[in-house]
Order: structure tokens, then C-alpha cells, then sequence
């Protein structure tokens, strides 16, 4: 495994943490839970943002895999839009309403749904499109994308 796909999946783990850390915190702890949601939409735009600038976009450039990849990037795009519309919509409703909790759930499910591509289908099949000085050099650059991003929120 590339260190691309680790640092990918580290992030993508710590979302699932997250997430779970929100579900088993009771309603009533308001500013516990806002606090985590808060953390938790951050740590999934950052990562999102991030690997569109520099993983998808790279995958666009190149078109390795007679544009396989490229299919699956674009589905994957989609994906993002879907799970940041879902964020927005957790984000204006009160995190210790019954409802905030189905709609987080249906974005918990949506982000663990894409997560689970990316891990089984794009990282094992990016990784052998690029070579390793590629792979690399898109591991730095998504984390200085990521620390930038981080810096500007
Ligand atoms: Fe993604
Ligand atoms: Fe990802």
C-alpha cells in the first residue's frame, strides 16, 4: 500500500470515529456534541476539498487506465457534492434534535458508502496507474493542501 492510500485512510478513519463519537454522545449534551459535529464537518470538507485538488484532479490530468479511473473519479465528485449538501443540512439543524440524528445517519451512511469505493475500488486501482515517484509526490501534496486548508478555516 502506497503512503497515499494511508494518509487517505487515516483520514477516512477518523470520520468514522468521529461519527461514531457523535452517535453514542446523548441528546442532551449539547455543546459535547456540537463540538464534535463541528470537528467532524471540518475534518470530512478539508479531506474532500483536498483530494479533489490533488488526487482527482491528477487522476483528470493523466487519464491513466484508459479513463477508468477517470469514470470512477467523476462518480466520486458526485459523491462529494451529495455528502456536503448532507453536512450543510445537519449543519442548520439542532444537534440535540431527534431529527439532526436521521439526517446525520443517512450521512454517516452516504460518506461510509464512498469511503468504502475509494478504499476497495479507486486506491488499489490508482495505485497501479501511477508510479511510485507520482504517488509520492500526490501524498505531499495532500498534506500541504490538507495544513493550508486548515490554516484558512
Ligand atoms: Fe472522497
Ligand atoms: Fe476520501
Amino acid at each position: 500500500m502506497s503512503n497515499l492510500s494511508e494518509q487517505i485512510i487515516s483520514d477516512h478513519n477518523k470520520a468514522r470515529s468521529l461519527a461514531k463519537e457523535i452517535q453514542s454522545t446523548p441528546l442532551h449534551q449539547t455543546m459535547a456534541r456540537q463540538a464534535l459535529f463541528d470537528e467532524y464537518k471540518r475534518e470530512v470538507k478539508i479531506h474532500a476539498l483536498a483530494e479533489e485538488r490533488v488526487v482527482y484532479s491528477e487522476i483528470e490530468r493523466e487519464q491513466p487506465n484508459q479513463g477508468e479511473l477517470a469514470r470512477e473519479m467523476s462518480h466520486g465528485e458526485d459523491e462529494h457534492d451529495d455528502i456536503n449538501a448532507l453536512l450543510e443540512k445537519c449543519d442548520k439543524l439542532n444537534v440535540s434534535d431527534e431529527i439532526f440524528n436521521g439526517t446525520f445517519n443517512r450521512l454517516v451512511d452516504a460518506l461510509e458508502h464512498h469511503m468504502q469505493q475509494e478504499e476497495k475500488d479507486l486506491l488499489p486501482e490508482l495505485n497501479d496507474a501511477f508510479s511510485d515517484k507520482t504517488l509520492d509526490s500526490l501524498n505531499k501534496r495532500l498534506s500541504e493542501q490538507k495544513e493550508s486548508l486548515k490554516n484558512m478555516t
